[in-house]
């Protein structure tokens, strides 16, 4: 069994208990029993078609979202319950259905009502790193990753978050990798780029594409080489396994993705560069920590984890060695990490563990 397979299959089934278990509990309601006393089929009925109108809610955004609330709301019940058992035991008092399902509705409200702001509201999150290296009064560089345009921000929304992007007068603006996505329309994968291209900053645009870009499957209404084409029309420049200088005092090396066959190492990409020059390394996964350690990097920007996107995703990431970090920063050697949750994210419209951002960080002399 394929991996996709034995994951749809597993979220199938806990979607099918899932839906049970929240029905039999709206079942519980009080009024429901009363009315189930006289109308014992139809009060099943109710109880199930409650549960399929509100979780069918989510369903006009997309059957991720469904999944998810749907999830949320069974997790919301088995908490109300464990702790109604645990205060039952510890101070004979009990919590009834209705006072256990009302909080359990009010919790699943709670936690996607958090999670939808986290996704569609974008922060900015800054740092600034220092260096021993000569690089003149410093630069600052903006990361944007994970727009995966369509599911959060549509081209019209990117634009808009260009223009605070701006108002940060960045010196070097790059994305990092899943611009776009499958699900992209090409309407706005064009605004979009066109937002890029109005950027003025002091040496440019750069680009390395993610695991999203060239797409996974066949039905999206433009194709790879036009996504490149409108990223270059509007002077932004993509680097594949490439680095440039800027300044005369730092480099930008663009990688591949991960899931590009061929791709060069980390050290083979920094070999021959001046080494007393500013090295930053973008690479989408977060996920070859040791060789870009190794190989005399500076800085390594990434994106990719969406920060976790829906908890505890991001520490599932962790344990499976599926990434060597999550979020936020980290220094091996003389190697700074940089992991941002995106300023979009894949699929779900929802983020439990994390937020939206672009990074802005300050590199300066020490
Ligand atoms: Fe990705």
């Amino acid at each position: 069994m394929s991996t996709w397979r034995l994951i749809l299959s597993t979220v199938g089934i806990l979607g099918l208990v899932a839906f049970l278990y929240v029905a039999c509990r709206i079942h519980r309601f009080s009024f429901i029993r009363r009315f189930g006393e006289k109308h014992r089929f139809l009060a099943w009925v109710v109880s199930f078609l409650a549960v399929a109108a509100a979780v069918g809610l989510f369903a006009l955004i997309n059957l991720y979202a469904l999944v998810i609330a749907l999830l949320h709301l069974f997790i919301a019940f088995l908490l109300c319950d464990l702790v109604g058992f645990i205060a039952r035991k510890a101070s004979k008092r009990n919590f009834g259905y209705d006072v256990r399902n009302i909080a359990a509705l009010l919790l699943a409200a709670v936690i996607l009502g958090a999670g939808w702001f986290l996704a569609h509201h974008v922060f900015e999150t800054d740092y600034t790193f220092y260096t021993d290296k000569a690089v003149g009064d410093g630069f600052r560089i903006v990361e944007i990753a994970d727009a995966h345009l369509g599911i959060t921000l549509d081209g019209a929304d990117l634009a808009a978050q260009m223009e605070r992007v701006q108002q940060t007068q960045p010196d070097v603006v790059v994305i990092v990798g899943d611009f776009v996505d499958d699900d992209t329309e090409k309407e706005d994968m064009l605004a979009a780029c066109q937002s890029l291209g109005k950027l003025e900053t002091t040496y440019g645009v750069y680009f390395v594409f993610g695991n999203h870009d060239n797409g996974y499957f066949n039905y999206r209404n433009f194709t790879a080489a036009e996504l490149r084409g409108a990223l270059e029309n509007n002077g932004v420049t993509i680097l594949e396994d490439e680095s440039v200088l800027l300044n005369d005092n730092f480099y930008l090396v663009g990688r591949r993705d991960r899931s590009s066959p061929g791709r060069a190492s980390a050290s083979d990409l920094t070999e021959g560069l001046d080494d007393t020059k500013y090295i930053i390394v973008l690479d989408h996964q977060p996920n070859d920590y040791a060789n870009e350690a190794a190989s005399g990097a500076d800085l390594v920007l990434s994106g990719h984890t969406h920060g976790g996107h829906i908890f505890p995703a991001g520490l599932i990431g962790l344990a499976t060695g599926a990434n060597d970090r999550t979020y936020g920063t980290e220094v091996r050697g003389g190697t700074t990490f940089v992991v941002t949750s995106g300023i979009s994210g894949w699929g779900i419209p929802f983020k439990t563990g994390t937020i939206s951002e672009y990074v802005v960080i300050d590199v300066r002399s020490e």
